[in-house]
């Protein structure tokens, strides 16, 4: 709305200013081995902290996303019913190219082999 200064930039009014998810969530400051997958990092005191500022997959502030709840429900259900069928595993010949887009995804698919759990046993 006006002109502004971030750190040793100018930002002129009506810029566009985007903040980059990707950096954000993988900042050094903020998050321990931000590169590592560890799902249990938010059952911990610093991840819980971190998560409030630094975790924002679905944006943040009054244009948050509207389908936040749904969706994160929508996709507990969806992979527990997988991972109770087929256990999954990459198909390490092929290598994902992340993009950042408005959301993180690949480039190029993410391949999964996935293999029918016998629950007879
Ligand atoms: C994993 C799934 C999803 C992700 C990662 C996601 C992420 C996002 C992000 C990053 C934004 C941008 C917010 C901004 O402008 O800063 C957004 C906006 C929005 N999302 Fe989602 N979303 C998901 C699923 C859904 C679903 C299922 C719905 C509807 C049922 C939905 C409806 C919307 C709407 C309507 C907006 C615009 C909100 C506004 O501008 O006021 N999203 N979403």
């Amino acid at each position: 709305m006006e002109d502004s200064r971030i750190r040793d930039k100018n930002v002129p009014a009506g810029s566009a200013v985007l903040i980059s998810p990707w950096l954000i969530q993988r900042h050094r400051d903020l998050w321990e081995r931000p590169d590592e997958f560890d799902p249990d990092r938010f059952d911990t005191l610093e991840g819980k902290e971190s998560s409030k500022c630094a975790y924002l997959p679905f944006s943040a502030g009054p244009r948050v996303c509207v389908g936040m709840a749904f969706a994160t429900q929508e996709a507990i259900l969806i992979l527990s019913s997988v991972v109770r069928r087929y256990q999954l595993e990459p198909v390490l010949s092929h290598e994902p190219k992340p993009v950042g887009r408005v959301t993180i995804r690949s480039d190029n698919g993410i391949r999964v082999r996935f293999k029918l759990i016998d629950n007879e046993e």
